[in-house]
């Protein structure tokens, strides 16, 4: 449905799950993907999955931690001079675990606001100057976390409610400059590190299932083809959003999963 070719995109966190997902979606769709993460290993592995996909898009990897500013820009640097213009960057760099807030460190805390809340603003920030001017699209990867509480993920809540607010924000600063910002907030997704972390057995994730008013756990590729809708022609006039894909589950069945774990955890 979507034509990408000749597009940079460039997925940070997209070495694995959902955002690995929407890389190579963005690679079938045509375009020179670049994924961004830590683990080098995991970048040459999902630079060969791209390859795999698309053989004749560019595509390349870049290793840096999000909460290390000079090593953002160290990596902005490569792309910027590789690629000269991003057309499409999604952020979705994130860390999680189940933790009750009163035996969460302060660093434990600390460690998911950077690399979050702290992440996402270098990354964009870093972005920015080589973002197409007139048609460049940002996609952050949120959570329904963002305004929903949640048990165990008080780090969570409060750095995905600044990653919302870091999207209508930079809706207002850039949009005249044509570039456009939005996020997507993924429901549950069988097959990734986030389901698996807070919804840790078969037998949770068919009790969440059973709250999805569509009836079902979603797939990568429903995270994905927002994605692709949301960096198309499409959508040209949508910006500032925060849009779920959940199958209807932040209306309510949310906390399912972590009534479940609070369950298994010591008191
Ligand atoms: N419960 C409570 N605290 C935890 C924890 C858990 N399950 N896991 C980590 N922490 C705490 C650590 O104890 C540490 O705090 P301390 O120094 O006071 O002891 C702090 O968090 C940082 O842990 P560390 O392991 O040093 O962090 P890291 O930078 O190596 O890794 C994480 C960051 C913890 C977020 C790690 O889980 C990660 O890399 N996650 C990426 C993948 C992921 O989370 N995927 C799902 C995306 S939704
Ligand atoms: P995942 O597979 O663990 O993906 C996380 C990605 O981020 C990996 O590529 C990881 O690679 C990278 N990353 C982690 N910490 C980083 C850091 N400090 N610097 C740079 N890169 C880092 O998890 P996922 O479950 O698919 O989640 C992807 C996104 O979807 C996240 O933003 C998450 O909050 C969101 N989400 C997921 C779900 C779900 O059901 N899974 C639901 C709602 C929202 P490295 O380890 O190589 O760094």
């Amino acid at each position: 449905m979507f034509n990408f070719e000749d597009k940079n995109v460039v997925v940070v966190g997209g070495t694995s799950g959902i955002n690995l997902g929407i890389a190579l979606s963005f690679a079938k769709s045509g375009a020179n993907v670049v994924v961004a993460s830590r683990n080098q290993e995991k970048i040459d592995a999902a630079v060969a999955e791209l390859a795999k996909v698309n053989s004749s898009g560019a595509h390349f990897g870049v290793s840096f931690d999000v909460r290390d500013l000079a090593a953002v820009q160290a990596g902005f640097s490569i792309i910027a001079d590789k690629l000269t213009t991003i057309d499409i960057l999604v952020s979705g760099a994130a860390g999680n675990f189940p933790a009750f807030a009163k035996d969460l460190s302060e660093n434990g805390f600390k460690s998911v606001m950077d690399i979050d809340l702290l992440g996402s603003f270098h990354v964009l920030k870093q972005a920015y100057p080589i973002m197409h001017r007139g048609h460049g699209s940002i996609i952050q990867i949120s959570a329904p976390q963002a305004y929903l509480a949640m048990p165990m993920q008080s780090h969570v809540c409060a750095a995905k409610a600044g990653v919302d607010m870091l999207t209508r924000t930079l809706a207002l600063e850039w949009g005249r400059e044509g570039i456009r910002i939005n996020s997507i907030v993924p429901g549950p997704i069988e097959g990734t590190e986030g389901f698996n972390r807070l919804a840790p057995s078969e037998q949770i994730q068919k009790h969440v299932a059973k709250s999805v008013p569509l009836g079902r756990n979603g797939q990568k590729d429903d995270i994905a083809n927002c994605a692709l809708f949301l960096a198309s022609e499409y959508s040209s006039y949508v910006t500032g959003t925060v849009i779920p894909v959940d199958g209807g589950w932040s209306l309510g069945g949310a906390n399912v999963a972590l009534a479940e774990l609070s369950k298994l955890m010591p008191s």
